[in-house]
């Protein structure tokens, strides 16, 4: 595991580029596809065009990435779902995640998005509850593991 020390240096941004958007497609590769053995067609499912991603570099290396997909307006106007969250496991427990999540919330409210919403493993909810989100509904079973869906109203 690597381990940060003053001189580390993380960045977390929104995808800009082309360069960006490959590192966060690779950050994907590796943690979904080769880690996790899902299909690539089921992780690259066509709506990366359409979505805002963010990138994690600690000392320039890609090290996590996040997709915000923007549903239609409801009452609220208008509200983000994330998903795809992945960080690479030599970074992993460093809040890594946290950052990314907490720079979303940043970047959502200044594109005038109202609330966010994300599907989280049921054990992982304390974590997100933590960070403001609340539940919405009961638990569900998806791909045999239960879920629940988190909702944050931004402002
Ligand atoms: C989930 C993940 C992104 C967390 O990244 P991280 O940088 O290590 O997270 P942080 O250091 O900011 O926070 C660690 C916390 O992440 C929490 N966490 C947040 N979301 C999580 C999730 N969906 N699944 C598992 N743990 C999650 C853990 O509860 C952990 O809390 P703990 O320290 O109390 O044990 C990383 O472990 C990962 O890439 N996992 C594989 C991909 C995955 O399962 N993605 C989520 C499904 S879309």
């Amino acid at each position: 595991m690597f381990l940060f020390n003053k001189k580390d240096q993380v960045v977390v941004k929104i995808v800009e580029n082309k360069k960006e958007r490959e590192d966060a497609m690779d950050v994907r590769k590796q943690v979904f596809q080769k880690d996790m053995g899902i299909d690539p067609e089921s992780d690259f499912d066509g709506k990366d065009d359409r979505a805002d991603h963010i990138i994690a570099y600690v000392n320039g290396k890609e090290a996590g990435t996040l997709r915000i997909r923007y549903d239609d307006d409801g009452e609220l106007g208008k509200v983000a779902e994330f998903e795809r969250i992945a960080v690479l496991r030599k970074f992993r427990g460093q809040n890594i995640a946290k950052q990314m999540i907490e720079y979303m919330f940043g970047y959502l409210k200044s594109n005038g998005t109202r609330g966010v919403v994300f599907k989280a493993q049921e054990h992982t909810k304390g974590f997100y509850e933590q960070l403001g989100f609340v539940q919405q509904g009961n638990a569900f079973a998806d791909g045999g593991v239960l879920h629940v869906r988190m909702f944050k109203v931004l402002y």
